[in-house]
């Protein structure tokens, strides 16, 4: 069985929708492939709950316990490792990562981040998307490479900016096609790994 672990730090609406696929579109049977657990770095992540009602293992590693990301990554890798993995998804993770974990991970390790890229890296892409005027905005599904939000890009989806738009509204439009964009994503994946 090929083992999916997924990174959460928040709400988790990305892993659920990841959940919600696997068990829909059988990738059990068609890709030998299942989600085996959920690791925040957050004890308060509300994805967790979601996890453990599906009776997915989950853990929690509080990056705040470490004194530095190499020791955090080090912890956080042998959590992940627990159930060894043929790919590791960063649903909302919201920690830079280290070379080190990066390079361990290398080629089986997804991101999906709130912007087309390589527009918007970083944080606060939708309110930095309505500043510069553009018309449209979306989501980029992409391999994690050292650089942040860079990396191979295997998904994306555009949405419209609306003249009224907030940074909340814009943000609510976007989450909904990375409920659809990120499992198709990660079984194209599974797909082609097969
Ligand atoms: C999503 O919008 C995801 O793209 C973003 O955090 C949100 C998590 O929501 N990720 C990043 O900004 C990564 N840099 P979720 O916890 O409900 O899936």
């Amino acid at each position: 069985m090929k083992n999916i672990v997924i990174l959460i730090s928040g709400s988790g609406s990305n892993m659920a929708a990841i959940v919600r696929a696997a068990e829909r579109e059988q990738w059990a049977r068609r890709f030998g492939a299942r989600v085996a657990a959920v690791i925040s770095n957050r004890a308060d992540a509300g994805g967790l709950a979601l996890a453990k009602a599906r009776r997915i293992a989950t853990a929690v590693i509080p990056h705040q316990d470490f004194a530095s990301r190499e020791v955090f990554d080090a912890a956080l890798a042998d959590a992940i490792d627990v159930h060894a993995p043929a790919l590791v998804v960063l649903a909302g993770f919201m920690r830079i990562l280290t070379p080190g974990f990066v390079a361990r991970y290398e080629g089986r390790l997804l991101n999906i981040h709130p912007s087309l890229l390589p527009a918007f890296p970083g944080l606060h892409t939708h309110r930095r998307a309505i500043e510069a005027g553009c018309k449209v905005a979306g989501l980029t599904v992409h391999q994690v490479t050292v650089e942040l939000d860079h990396g191979a890009i295997l998904a994306q989806a555009v949405v419209p900016i609306l003249s009224d738009d907030t940074p909340a509204s814009l943000a609510a439009r976007v989450l909904t096609q990375e409920h659809r964009v990120y499992p198709q994503a990660i079984a194209d994946w599974l797909s082609e790994a097969n």
